[in-house]
């Protein structure tokens, strides 16, 4: 996969070189190239942003150094015969970013990231984009950031890890929280690993009882209870047919009933407060 940056902090991209996508660039699986968008700009002063017409506070970045850029980075690689680019554009007003987008990323051979500061960029560069490949605003979150290159990390890192030989054990992220399949929606329970005994804090029995069914159902309570304390919404959402007796038992005992209140989708919903988790 190739992933371009178009940035005014190439400097901010540096974590690209450590760790996991630092090692998925080293094995060949990304060639990663951070742009300056400053060497697009030819006033002294090397300005990339003015005034938002309308008025109103803060700065907009401007459509020439973007296009330039991003023209010089794409010709770069048609040259080479990379083809399919998709346009990522992190904005506090994008789409969520998922872990299902992730997978979608993931398949796709060419990523170009538009990093912004100040109020965004002038929209007929996304406009001018979208004639040519897809454009996806995303947001990693509800709040705002100063820019989107920490955006920028967050998204590569979910994407490179799922791409194949990068994770040492290729099952890996498979039972991720978020992943798709059995335990879709659902938040991982906690872990443990040697010594045994820590501080006075000792393992579950069950995990150290060998029993391979009875370990995997008390992990799956184990996320039960994370999720209806952490995300209800994720319980709430949960398709019922991916639920099995035993996760019916788990969730009534966290507090849980299906269709209280005349719903009739078979969904779960919170009974009442103070139930112990
Ligand atoms: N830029 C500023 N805030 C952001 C957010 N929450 N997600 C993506 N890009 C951003």
């Amino acid at each position: 996969m190739r992933l371009d940056v178009v940035t005014i902090f190439p400097e901010y991209l540096e974590p690209l070189n450590v760790s996991l996508v630092g090692k998925a660039r080293a094995r060949g699986r990304l060639d990663v190239n951070v742009h300056d968008l400053r060497s697009w700009t030819y006033d002294r002063h090397n300005t990339v942003d003015d005034t938002p017409y309308g008025g109103g506070p803060g700065m907009v970045m401007k459509t020439e150094p973007w296009g330039d850029a991003l023209d010089s980075a794409l010709a770069d690689g048609y040259e080479v015969g990379a083809h399919s680019p998709a346009l990522i554009v992190p904005t506090p007003s994008g789409r969520p970013f998922t872990q299902e987008l992730a997978v979608e990323l993931s398949e796709r051979p060419w990523l170009v990231f538009t990093p912004a500061r100040y109020e965004g960029i002038d929209r007929r560069v996304m406009d001018e984009y979208a004639t040519r490949m897809p454009v996806y605003e995303v947001s990693i979150g509800d709040y705002v950031l100063a820019g989107g290159e920490a955006a920028v990390l967050v998204i590569t890192e979910a994407v490179a890890r799922l791409l194949p030989g990068v994770l040492g054990n290729a099952e890996s992220h498979r039972d991720d929280s978020f992943a798709p399949g059995a335990m879709a929606n659902l938040l991982e329970g906690p872990v443990y690993t040697k010594p045994p005994e820590w501080r006075g804090h000792g393992i579950p029995d069950v995990l150290l009882s060998g029993h391979h069914g009875k370990i995997a159902r008390w992990r799956r309570d184990e996320a039960m209870r994370r999720t209806t304390a952490n995300r209800p919404d994720l319980i709430e959402r949960c398709d019922p047919a991916t639920l099995d007796k035993k996760d019916r038992e788990m969730l009534s005992i966290l507090g849980w009933s299906p269709d209280p209140e005349g719903h009739s989708s078979g969904r779960f919903w919170r009974r009442s407060e103070g139930v112990e988790q």
